[in-house]
C-alpha cells in the first residue's frame, strides 16, 4: 500500500478519536514490512504497529509512521493424537479466527468469542475472558524485531505471559512486530463454564447438551448484554485492570466494605473487581462532556461522540485518584495510551 501522509485514524480506533498518522500505510507480509520500515518514512520514532485499533487511546497525533499490520491466512500445520496446531497471520479478526476453529471442531478458544481486534494483538497482552487466556492455548509466534530486522520464534516461555501482560509490552515493549501466531488446539473439547454467568446462560437458552458452539454462543450473549458495542459508542474494554492485592490488604478492605469483590490467586494474592470500585466511588453513568463511565460496565471509558483522547485520560487520572483515596489501590491502566 502507499504510504499516506496526515492521515485520519478515527476509523482505526475503537474509541473513535479523532487523530492524525503524520505517515499511514500498512502490510500483508514481512517483506512488504521491512520495506516499510527502512522507507525513509520511519521517522522521529518508532512505527506504530496497528492491529483493530481497540486497546488504545490516542491522546495526540502519531508523528511518525503508523502501519496496519493486514497479514492474512489460516492453516493447519500439524497434528497429533490429541491437538491440531493451526497458524494464522496477525491481521486475522480474532473473532472470526474463533469461529473457523468452532466450524472445524477445535476446542480451546470459545470462551475467547467475540474480543474485538486482531489476533496479532492477542499475545501483546495475552487476551483473557470468561476463565481462558491466550496463553492456554497458546504454541509459538513469529515476530520481526524492528532494529535487527530478524524473524524470532517464541515459545511461551519465551513469552512470559501474565494476567494482560507479556513480554512485548515490558522488555520487548515496541521492539516487535507479531507476524502469525500458532496455536494448539484440542480435538476433544474440555468445557469451561464454571465463570461468571455461562452456566446460567446455557441454562436460559435451554442447553442440555454442551458443545464449542453453544459455550460461544452463551459468551456471546453475556457480552452483548454488559459491554457496549464500539460501532454505537467508542470505548477500548476494560480501561483499567483488575487489580491484584495483598491478602492483609484484602482482608483489611473486606472488614470495612463488606460488598467488596475479590478471589484469592494461586499466589495468594487477591483480585479485586475494578469496576466495583469505580462505581463504589460514584463514577458509574458519569458523564463529562463526551467522555464518560460506562452506565452498565463502571471499568469501560466511553467516548459518546467527539471527545478527545485527551479529555478520556483526564477521566481516568480522576478515577484512579479517587479509587486510591478511597481503598488504597492504585488500579493499571489496560489501554495503551498513545
Ligand atoms: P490494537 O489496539 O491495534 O493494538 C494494541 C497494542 O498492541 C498496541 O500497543 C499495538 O501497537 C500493539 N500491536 C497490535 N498488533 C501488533 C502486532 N501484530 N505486533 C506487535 N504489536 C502489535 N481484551 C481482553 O483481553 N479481554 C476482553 O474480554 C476484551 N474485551 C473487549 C471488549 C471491547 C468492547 C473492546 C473494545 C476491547 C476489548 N478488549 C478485551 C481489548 C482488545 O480487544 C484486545 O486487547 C485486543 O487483543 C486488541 O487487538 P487490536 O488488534 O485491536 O489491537
Ligand atoms: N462490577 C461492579 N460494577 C461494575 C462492573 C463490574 O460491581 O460497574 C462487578 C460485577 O458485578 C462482577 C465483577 O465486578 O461481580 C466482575 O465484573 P465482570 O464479570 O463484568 O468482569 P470484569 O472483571 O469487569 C473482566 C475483564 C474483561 C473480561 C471479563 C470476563 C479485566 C480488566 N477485564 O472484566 O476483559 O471480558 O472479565 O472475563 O480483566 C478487557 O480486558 O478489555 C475486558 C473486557
Amino acid at each position: 500500500m502507499a504510504i499516506q501522509e496526515n492521515y485520519p485514524l478515527r476509523k482505526y480506533n475503537t474509541f473513535s478519536i479523532d487523530a492524525f498518522a503524520r505517515f499511514f500505510s500498512s502490510f500483508g507480509s514481512a517483506d512488504e514490512l521491512a520495506g516499510l520500515i527502512t522507507s525513509g518514512y520511519n521517522v522521529n520514532r518508532q512505527p506504530l504497529i496497528l492491529g483493530g485499533g481497540s486497546n488504545i487511546l490516542f491522546t495526540r497525533n502519531y508523528d511518525g509512521l503508523v502501519i496496519k499490520n493486514d497479514i492474512k491466512g489460516i492453516e493447519r500445520v500439524a497434528e497429533d493424537a490429541m491437538h491440531v496446531y493451526i497458524k494464522a497471520g496477525a491481521g486475522e479478526n480474532w473473532h472470526q479466527f474463533v469461529l473457523h476453529c468452532i466450524d472445524h471442531g477445535l476446542a480451546g478458544v470459545e470462551n475467547l468469542s467475540l474480543i474485538p481486534g486482531n489476533l496479532g494483538a492477542g499475545p501483546m497482552q495475552n487476551i483473557g475472558a470468561y476463565g481462558v487466556e491466550l496463553k492456554d492455548v497458546f504454541h509459538e509466534l513469529e515476530a520481526f524485531h524492528l532494529d535487527d530486522k530478524q524473524i524470532v520464534t517464541f515459545n511461551r516461555t519465551g513469552c512470559d505471559f501474565g494476567y494482560r501482560e507479556s513480554i512485548f509490552k515490558r522488555k520487548h515493549n515496541g521492539k516487535f512486530v507479531i507476524l502469525n501466531v500458532t496455536f494448539k488446539l484440542a480435538k476433544t473439547p474440555v468445557f469451561n463454564t464454571s465463570y461468571g454467568a455461562i452456566e446460567q446462560e446455557l441454562d436460559r437458552m435451554g442447553i442440555s447438551a454442551l458443545s464449542i458452539r453453544s459455550i460461544s454462543q452463551a459468551v456471546i450473549n453475556i457480552r452483548q448484554s454488559k459491554l457496549p458495542d464500539p460501532a454505537e459508542i467508542g470505548n477500548a474494554g476494560s480501561f483499567f485492570k483488575n487489580p491484584e492485592v495483598p491478602a492483609l490488604l484484602y482482608h483489611e478492605l473486606k472488614h470495612r466494605f463488606s460488598g467488596l469483590i475479590g478471589y484469592v490467586l494461586e499466589n495468594q494474592q487477591y483480585k479485586l473487581a475494578a469496576g466495583w470500585l469505580i462505581e463504589q466511588c460514584g463514577w458509574k453513568g458519569y458523564r463529562i462532556g463526551d467522555a464518560g463511565c460506562h452506565a452498565r460496565q463502571a471499568l469501560v471509558l466511553v467516548n459518546y461522540g467527539n471527545a478527545r483522547g485527551q479529555e478520556i485520560y483526564d477521566l481516568s487520572e480522576r478515577i484512579v485518584e479517587s479509587v486510591e483515596n478511597t481503598f488504597g489501590v492504585v488500579l493499571e491502566r489496560e489501554v495503551n495510551v498513545i
